[in-house]
């Protein structure tokens, strides 16, 4: 647990409820279902779990963030969308689920935590089961500031794990997963001035 908890509970302090959807959110939408349930790996403010709660998905969000957590439950909480404080590295045995979502947050962790979640997720997904990630490339214009750590990580004010498209990839195979869309681009995560070059995959169990 405690992966920079504190540059995270101090953002959310300020970001306490959503905004907008993401544009990742929107891409993923078209594959889900009205009464599948999903889980959200490191939910933030709750902003992209709560627009697919508006499509009749169920929901069970993570993140490490207490104080959010508990905000977004006591706000945002319905039948089918709740928040739980947790570790997504270490989720443990779980009903197994048709969908699990990752947005910005597999290179919040180290690559022994990403690779022990992939291995987590294919177990927690069912037959067929989607997995949708977005996450950030080597070649973000971020790589390379702050101190370096190992595996193309780096601290500025928090932690980022830059991740090489291939070695993903391969890392997603041998968690198990069948590769169905890959890409690699600018254009897809454009947030303000910034428009990072990320990657998105869906894979399937
Ligand atoms: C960049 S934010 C992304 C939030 C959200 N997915 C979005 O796109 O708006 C990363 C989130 O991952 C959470 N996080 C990082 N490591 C975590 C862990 N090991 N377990 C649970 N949450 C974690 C952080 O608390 C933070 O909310």
């Amino acid at each position: 647990m405690n992966t920079y908890l504190n540059y995270w509970e101090d953002y959310y302090k300020n970001n306490q409820d959503p905004g907008e959807e993401s544009p990742f959110a929107r891409f993923v939408l078209p594959f889900l279902k009205k009464n599948e349930t999903l889980y959200e790996l490191g939910c933030g403010n709750g902003r992209d779990s709560i627009f697919f709660e508006k499509f009749g998905v169920n929901i069970v969000a993570f993140d490490q963030c207490k104080n959010e957590v508990e905000y977004l439950n006591k706000h945002y909480k319905t039948e089918n969308l709740s928040f739980e404080e947790a570790d997504f590295t270490n989720l443990g045995e779980r009903q197994l689920v048709a969908h699990i979502y990752s947005r910005f947050t597999l290179h919040s962790v180290n690559l022994e935590q990403e690779i022990r979640t992939l291995k987590w997720a294919y177990r927690a997904l069912k037959e067929r089961g989607l997995f949708y990630i977005e996450i950030r490339s080597v070649h973000d214009e971020l790589f390379g500031q702050g101190e370096a750590l190992t595996d193309n990580s780096f601290v500025t004010d928090h932690y980022r794990r830059f991740v090489e498209f291939d070695s993903f990839i391969s890392r997603l195979e041998t968690a198990g997963f069948k590769i169905l869309y890959k890409i690699q681009s600018k254009g897809l995560a454009v947030y303000k001035s910034e428009d990072p070059i990320v990657i998105r995959v869906i894979v399937q169990k």
